[in-house]
Order: C-alpha cells, then structure tokens, then sequence
C-alpha cells in the first residue's frame, strides 16, 4: 500500500486537473477582502502548491507547510525553477508556528478533513484565527454529508502533463457516521512513454453533517461566516448554507 502524497508529480498532475474557477475564486476573494497592495496569505497542508505558485505569480505573499516531506522538496524544486520565493516550512495543521500575522488563509479540497480528532480540528481553527490579522480571510473548502441525498461513491478524472497520463479513480470503501470517519482509497495509473504503473492508497477523512460543522465553528466564534459558494467556486452566486450541500466553500472573516 502506498500514500499517494509520497509521489508529488502525480499527486500534483492529477490535482491541478480543473483547478481552474479555485483559482480563479482564491485570487478575487483576497483582492476583494485585502487592501494591502500585496496580500500575505497562508496555506496549512499546501502539498505541492499547485494553489500557491499561481498565486506567487499573481503577486501575492505567499507561506505554506506541510508534514508531508516529499511534497515540500518538490514545491521547493518548483520555486526555484521559477525563481519566485515562499515561505516553506514543514509543521502541523493542528497548531503550527505563526510566523507573521496573514490577510488571508486557505485550505480546500478536503484537506480540514485530514484532522481525524474533534479537538485538532477545532485547535486548527484556533491557531488559522490567531494566524490572521483583523479582517483576515480564511477560505474553508470541505465536502459535507448531505441530508437525504445519494453521495457518489466513485470519481474519475485523467489529467496529463507533458508525456505523463495520471487517471486517478477515487472511491469511498466505507462510511461510518457514528464514527465520522469516511475511508477513502486511490489508485493512480500511471502512465508514461514506455512504462505503465498502478499505486494504490487508503486512508481516512473526518466527516462533517451541517450541523457539525456549525457546532465546531462556534468553538471560534471570532470567525464569522460572512459568505458560503459551492464546488462552482462562483462568487457571483453565494449560496445558503442549507442541509443538501454536499461542497461548501466557507468564507470566514476574523473580527
Ligand atoms: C488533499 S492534499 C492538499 C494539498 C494542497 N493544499 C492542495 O490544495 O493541493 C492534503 C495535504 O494535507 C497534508 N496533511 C495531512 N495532514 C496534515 C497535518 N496534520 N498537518 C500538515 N499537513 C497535513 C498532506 O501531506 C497533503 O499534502
């Protein structure tokens, strides 16, 4: 069994497949929400900054940290090709040194969910609202468990870069509500000019009903929810934070 997080190029290939309206919402919002005339903005569990170097490249501040050690060569490999800079550091989602104070901070695609405790969670919370300055922006993207809706069970994609193919087929093994663990398996296939490989990774994710999230947000009540938008990341369209919503982007302003 593998961590699909030890292989950064395909992790990174495989994730930058239609990332495009994320990116596209990230840097409108932190404009919108920012006045300094180069926002700094904070990314917790960044893996290969497939998010962050776009937005070096769009002028803003960027830091970032992980504990995956391979992911964070890679994005360091990354810069300097570029030649562009970030703040790189290995540390923990649950309580990570605060290194300066952020006018923004985001963590999409699930990754809040890695904090498989209740308590780390909400210590991740305390140390994001702590992290940010006064009217910080902290952009919070997470899949919910929908009332009364069927959640799919499989999704496929393939993306490619150049001569490499990476499909990447991800399925839900087991549910357990009472729990809150969803556990989840991916297989990457791999495939390049003359070689063809398949890696295989389970693990698990916490999981959140509405109501569960609303509760571990008011652990913090300091970040107040100012807007929510759906996997469309479209900012023109906010939508209520109701009970069928399978992905919520959460938009919390520190006051
Ligand atoms: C789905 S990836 C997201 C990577 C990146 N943020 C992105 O949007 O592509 C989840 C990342 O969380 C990292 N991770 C998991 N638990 C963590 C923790 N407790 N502290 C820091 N990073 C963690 C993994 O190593 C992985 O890079």
């Amino acid at each position: 069994m593998h961590n699909w997080y030890d292989f950064p190029t395909y992790y990174d290939v495989s994730f930058s497949y239609d990332m495009r309206d994320e990116l596209v919402f990230l840097k409108k919002i932190f404009k919108k929400y920012s006045n300094s005339p180069k926002p700094k903005l904070l990314e917790p569990a960044c893996g290969t900054g497939r998010l962050m170097i776009p937005l070096i490249q769009e002028g803003f501040d960027c830091s970032g940290f992980d504990l995956n050690k391979n992911a964070l060569l890679y994005l360091k490999q990354k810069l300097n090709r570029r030649k562009i800079h970030a703040n790189i550091f290995y540390d923990n989602m649950i309580n990570f040194r605060i290194h300066k104070k952020y006018d923004g901070i985001y963590c999409t695609v699930d990754t809040f969910r890695h904090l498989l405790k209740e308590n780390d969670a909400k210590q991740h919370l305390i140390t994001a609202k702590n992290a940010l300055k006064k009217h910080g922006i902290y952009v919070l993207g997470l899949h919910l468990i929908p009332k009364d809706k069927k959640i799919d069970k499989v999704t496929r994609w393939t993306a490619k870069r150049g001569r490499l193919t990476v499909k990447t087929i991800m399925s839900m093994v087991k549910l357990d509500k009472d729990k809150r663990r969803e556990t989840l398996r991916v297989e990457l296939k791999i495939k390049t000019n003359n070689q063809n490989n398949t890696f295989t990774s389970i693990y698990q994710l916490r999981t959140y009903t509405l109501f569960q999230l609303k509760k571990i947000l008011r652990n913090v009540p300091e970040l107040e929810i100012i807007n929510v938008y759906n996997e469309y990341y479209d900012l023109s369209n906010p939508i209520t934070l109701n009970s069928g919503i399978d992905y919520a982007v959460i938009l919390l302003r520190k006051n």
